[in-house]
């Protein structure tokens, strides 16, 4: 056992050393004056008004015993190099009123009553304290003899019992986790799922628990953002001794010490492998879906094609160009992958026109032309029972439609259209331009770019056709 520190020499302070260490509580002695009723401002060293303390700043601690070592975690010598720091209560736990209570009893004859204090230990961690004072008169001066237990034991225990009742009672796995990476607390739940007692687990480091490669690779980056003062959250895959491997959300929360550090991170965790099976399971049948939807559109593309080539090349060139404009109009993946799946099938209602007009080598009258222009709500017809995830009827409903109103099936005008309508209008446009038709030859992208802008804002939208003509600038617009 080491010796009890004291600092003052005197006839009585040898025999005192000897007695402190037969305590089982921690012993603090406070050199308080040489008279009764006050300390004497003139002993060096002693009045120090600046001095943060317990107390009182005229005190001065000068012995401490192993029992301060065993419930605040310092040594007697650095309990006394610490002087009052000892039991200073720090931040949300100091007392005004406890300290005024101390003060009074040490200018009289002590406490006639034992206090609680909440005091910190040497890792931070706040410990309640129970403090009993006495004054004594040693080799003439003097002192104040304090005695320190850890407070209201039982109290404390029915506490912490309370907290492991809770923390049993959840089924996330539950822990605590030092800055060192050790094991300080877990749950029963936790223990079960590893298969081991708690004090296999409780000390261990995190490696030891989960070995080196999950560690390195997965749990320590998150860690050390926890310690950084970071709530962290991720997923992954634990293989447990009695369960086996699961997946888990797992949820690092910093906490806290006295001194505004972070020195644990609490671990909370849920098993989440049936929900990740669900939602593989979910993944699964979309992606299937998905591909449904994609045979599906394939097929009305290529009944279009075996009808009629001229609009099936048409739809997959306007298709293209159009999923290029919404990109750079930064519309979202959503909207865009819609946009695309619309221009790949605008022109299906050309399947309900007599193929000798598709294919008429000269120009339509006006009465095969207003013919033609029923293939927009053909489509509209073909499509309306597919129930596709995005605005595609609509879209292809108003391919035709201008901004001043000019366009058909419905003459709508600027904002009545919607973006997609107005993206598929001028690409539209510009390809059917572009491209040989069976009554002309290509007119080519020039001049189809130079359509769009003589009429930006009359008849198309003026934002689609500058991103045209910039990507037509750029190189970027081709039909190849
Ligand atoms: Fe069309």
């Amino acid at each position: 056992m080491e010796m009890p520190q004291v600092s003052t020499p005197g006839p009585l302070f040898p025999l005192l050393s000897t007695l402190l260490n037969c305590v089982e509580d921690g012993v603090l002695i406070y050199e308080i004056g040489s008279a009764p009723g006050g300390a004497d401002p003139n002993m060096p060293g002693v009045a120090n008004p600046n001095m943060p303390g317990v107390a009182n700043p005229l005190w001065r601690l000068i012995g401490a015993n192993q029992g301060i070592e065993n419930i605040f975690g310092i040594t007697a010598g650095e309990a006394l190099h610490l002087n009052l720091q000892v039991l200073a209560p720090y931040g949300e736990h100091y007392d005004s009123k406890k300290v005024e209570i101390v003060k009074n009893a040490v200018i009289s004859d002590g406490l006639n009553q034992n206090l609680t204090w909440m005091a910190v230990d040497n890792k931070d961690i706040p410990i309640p304290i129970e403090l009993s004072i006495k004054t004594v008169v040693l080799d003439g001066t003097r002192c104040a003899v304090a005695t320190v237990k850890k407070a209201c034991e039982a109290l404390v225990k029915d506490q912490t019992k309370k907290f492991e009742f809770i923390v049993n009672t959840s089924w996330e796995f539950m822990t605590l986790i030092d800055s060192n990476y050790t094991y300080e607390a877990v749950n029963d739940v936790y223990v079960k799922a590893h298969g081991r007692s708690i004090d296999d687990i409780t000390g261990r480091s995190v490696e030891q628990v989960w070995g080196a490669e999950l560690f390195y690779n997965v749990i320590k980056k998150h860690l050390d953002e926890c310690f950084c003062g970071k709530a962290v959250n991720y997923r992954a895959w634990f293989n447990f001794h009695s369960l086996g491997r699961r997946c888990l959300d797992v949820t690092y929360y910093p906490y806290y010490g006295q001194k505004g550090r972070v020195t644990h991170a609490v671990v909370v965790s849920r098993d989440i492998t049936k929900q990740k099976a669900a939602e593989d399971l979910l993944n699964e049948t979309a992606k299937r879906l998905r591909k449904t939807v994609d045979g599906a559109i394939t097929a009305i593309i290529t009944m279009t094609e075996m009808r009629d080539p001229f609009t099936a090349g048409h739809q997959r060139r306007v298709a293209k160009l159009a999923t290029l404009v919404a990109k750079h109009m930064g519309l979202d993946d959503f909207q865009i992958e819609g946009i695309h799946v619309a221009a790949s099938v605008h022109d299906v209602g050309k399947i309900c026109i007599p193929s000798e007009l598709l294919s008429k080598p000269s120009a339509l009258t006006s009465y095969e032309y207003d013919i033609v222009k029923t293939h927009v709500l053909a489509g509209v017809d073909i499509l309306k029972n597919v129930d596709f995830p995005w605005p595609v009827t609509r879209t292809i409903a108003e391919h035709h439609e201008r901004m001043d109103g000019s366009g058909y099936p419905y003459g709508l005008k600027e904002d009545q259209i919607s973006t997609e309508g107005k993206i598929l209008a001028v690409c539209e446009v510009i390809e059917a331009m572009a491209s040989r038709k069976p009554y002309r030859d290509a007119l080519g992208i020039n001049r189809a770019i130079d359509e769009a802008i003589q009429n930006r804002g009359t008849l198309y939208d003026r934002r689609v056709v500058d991103i045209c003509q910039k990507l037509f600038l750029s190189k970027k617009l081709n039909f190849e």
